[in-house]
């Protein structure tokens, strides 16, 4: 096993059948090793850094019905939410004054907001706050869509692939198109957006070969951000009793992510936070290098319920600002306040 984390360390790529063998081979030592050699990555490229986006969850109404989310149009029991433009700003606002420079607009796929409001969207806050990288995080468009939001100033695109075995995307997405998902995040790269993907760790029926896939995808696309998180079920959904991702298999994920794409920018994700009470340090030490805590206004936080139990529910923004920095200090980190612009990334 030493020697394949040595190679996947030196390479930063394994095949297919090396990458299944280290997931169904590793023990705790082997484990300890992998996250050992994923922080040295981090290290070299990042240093002790930690990256904070400001997430603004704008709106909690969906078309879509995925069944492990809180938030799917089906879901008769979520307390629906828009924000306006000005509350939008005014979260924005409070980013700013505790110094963030990202932004990250993310909701559900509401058609309430017509590409002309996501524009208009973007271009205040743009205009507002110049120097500010703006991320949306508003599922699939056509290349026409996501082209009108680059050009009004949009730097980052996040959109999670979920899993890069197509019978399983197919079962978790009823109505949606595992081809449509791909094309979305191959235009948002034509079109020279820093574009995030990434899956969910222990959904029902997930195996080490759909991790593999997963981690072949990601090598293939090489996205400038990756999301991982635990799958946590939320008890209006279709999956509400079944088990819940672990954190050794995510921190796992992470670290082979870190060696695989040296230079990604990978967060700690609230739900990994939310399963472990030290899940994010965990992840940090495992090569993540981005948080993102919650700017949303107090009264929705509870109501952007994708699945249960979210950590950073009742604060105010500046008090998460205070409690993740802290977090961050204690495991050894120092938080980052610039854009955190990928470095092998330059606007078109
Ligand atoms: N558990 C964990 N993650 C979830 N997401 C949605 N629902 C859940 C859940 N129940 C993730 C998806 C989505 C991101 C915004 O949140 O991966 O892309
Ligand atoms: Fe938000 Fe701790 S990170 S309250």
């Amino acid at each position: 096993m030493k020697e394949l984390i040595d190679k996947l360390y030196k390479q930063n790529n394994l095949n297919r059948e090396e990458l299944l063998k280290l997931l169904e081979g590793m023990s705790k030592e082997d484990v300890d090793y992998l996250i050992s050699k994923a922080h040295e990555t981090r290290m070299k490229h990042y240093g002790n850094k930690v990256y904070p986006r400001g997430l603004i969850e704008f709106t909690n109404y969906c078309k879509n019905n995925c069944v492990y989310c809180g938030i799917r149009g089906l879901n008769k029991n979520a307390d629906r939410y828009r924000l306006s433009l000005e509350e939008i700003l005014s979260a924005c606002e409070e980013g700013n004054r505790l110094g963030y420079k990202t932004f990250v607009l993310q909701g559900g796929e509401d058609t309430f907001f017509t590409d002309d409001k996501i524009v208009e969207i973007i271009k205040e806050i743009k205009n507002r706050f110049p120097d500010t990288a703006v991320t949306l995080s508003i599922g699939e468009k056509s290349y026409e869509s996501y082209k009108r939001y680059y050009d009004a100033g949009a730097d980052r695109y996040l959109l999670r692939h979920e899993t890069a075995t197509k019978e399983l995307y197919e079962k978790l997405h009823p109505g949606m198109s595992f081809e449509n998902r791909r094309r979305c995040l191959r235009d948002l790269k034509d079109i020279g957006y820093q574009v995030g993907a990434g899956f969910m760790v222990g959904l029902p029926g997930q195996s080490n070969e759909d991790y593999v896939n997963d981690l072949l995808f990601l090598k293939e696309l090489e996205p400038e951000m990756v999301g991982i998180g635990p799958f946590i079920p939320q008890k209006d959904t279709p999956l509400a009793n079944e088990s819940r991702g672990t954190v050794e298999t995510t921190v796992i994920m992470l670290a082979i992510v870190r060696l695989l794409l040296p230079e990604v920018l990978l967060p700690a994700t609230t739900a990994l936070g939310t399963i472990d009470p030290l899940g994010r340090e965990k992840g940090l030490k495992a090569g993540a290098n981005v948080v993102m805590p919650n700017l949303s206004p107090t009264e929705v936080r509870k109501k952007y319920a994708l699945y249960d139990g979210k950590i950073c529910t009742g604060d105010e923004a500046a008090e998460c600002r205070m409690c993740i920095e802290g977090r961050i200090k204690r495991a050894g980190f120092v938080l980052e306040m610039s854009r955190g612009d990928n470095k092998l990334w330059r606007r078109r």
